[in-house]
């Protein structure tokens, strides 16, 4: 199969490029966008562009041409698409570019599926569709339709959009909300590899709120696993679905940080702020509908997938 896989060369991307090569033709786009290093991202894919079924076009999915040229070029069979400006509290700062990058580049992505004829989708949705939603775990039929953020805006608004080229131009789809993923090559914005960092260097780490605000950690490997299976999923369906990606397991922040602390064998510097807007309390997958359809079952525990993060990062320093 001939798969395009949009934000290749981000932190889930690059993983996924590397795990779906094994069978398949990979057309990797990315515009190595500096939200941050560049270099890391190139670094994420260089052992993969030696290969024969790799081909990579740093381009942007708000460039039409560039897209047009790329189906052209391509026989597309499926597309898995996850570029998209991440990140919550940065889309408070600049809600014009994460509107143009995640919602009118996927309205592009949506219009080349619908002219090279490309009917199987994958998109990476979030957690943060979820908001502040009161009843935990969070599952796919609770009412999204109060984001906090503009990045979580924007990601529903994608999943109504590929709704609506579903059921207009009969692409199959699915939409993955991603519960806070981690693991080697982590992007470097994230908490973890930002306080692994921070405590690493004996920098003082900032903690917003009371530090029991909790996420649902979710370990890369189950994240490739689960995509993998959404990808056969939609091959062999035609439907348009939405699932949760998640561990289904929630850590405190607090409990977090003590596991990194015990993990490098350093004690963090603390500092404690107030809760930043667009910060959610909790996020928690309901992942019945995903073990159920798609078979999936994440296994990485939260100390362990911080265990192999470590060993990552020490040997990347
Ligand atoms: N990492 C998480 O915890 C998480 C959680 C929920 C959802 N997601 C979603 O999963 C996807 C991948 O996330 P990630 O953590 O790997 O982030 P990432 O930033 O490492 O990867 C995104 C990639 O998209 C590329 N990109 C950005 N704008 C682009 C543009 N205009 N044109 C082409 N490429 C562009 C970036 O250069 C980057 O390589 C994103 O859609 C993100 O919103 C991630």
């Amino acid at each position: 199969m001939n798969i395009l896989i949009t934000g290749g060369a981000g932190f889930i991307g690059s993983h996924l490029c590397k795990k779906l090569i094994k069978n398949n033709n990979i057309i990797c786009l990315d515009n190595l966008c500096d939200f941050y290093s560049p270099k890391i991202k190139e670094n994420n894919i260089s052992s993969l562009l030696e290969k024969d079924n790799f081909t990579f076009y740093k381009a942007d999915i708000r460039n039409r041409d560039d897209l047009h040229k790329i189906f052209e070029d391509n026989n597309i069979d499926f597309i898995i698409h996850l570029a998209a400006m991440a990140g919550v509290r940065p889309s408070i700062e600049q809600p014009e570019l994460y509107y143009d990058v995640n919602v009118k580049g996927t309205l592009n992505i949506m219009e080349c599926c619908k002219k090279y004829s490309v009917d199987k989708v994958v998109f990476a949705s979030s957690s943060s569709v979820y908001g502040n939603n009161k009843k935990t775990p969070f599952s796919e039929s609770d009412n999204v339709d109060f984001p906090i953020s503009p990045y979580a805006a924007t990601k529903k608004s994608c999943e109504l959009m590929i709704y609506n080229y579903h059921s207009l131009y009969n692409i199959s789809a699915a939409c993955l909300r991603f519960f806070t993923v981690y693991g080697p090559r982590q992007r470097p914005d994230l908490a973890i590899h930002k306080f692994t960092n921070l405590i690493s260097q004996k920098k003082s780490v900032p903690l917003y709120g009371d530090g029991t605000t909790r996420r649902d950690y979710t370990y890369i490997d189950d994240i490739l696993d689960g995509i993998s299976k959404a990808v056969d999923f939609i091959q062999n369906n035609y439907t348009y679905e939405i699932f949760n990606l998640g561990e289904s397991n929630t850590v405190s922040l607090i409990e977090m940080l003590t596991i990194i602390e015990e993990e490098l064998g350093i004690k963090a510097v603390k500092s404690w702020l107030p809760m930043q807007a667009g910060d959610v309390e909790k996020t928690y997958a309901d992942i019945t509908r995903s073990r159920e359809i798609l078979g999936y079952y994440p296994t990485t525990d939260f100390r362990n997938g911080i265990k192999k993060f470590i060993t990552w990062y020490k040997e990347m320093r």
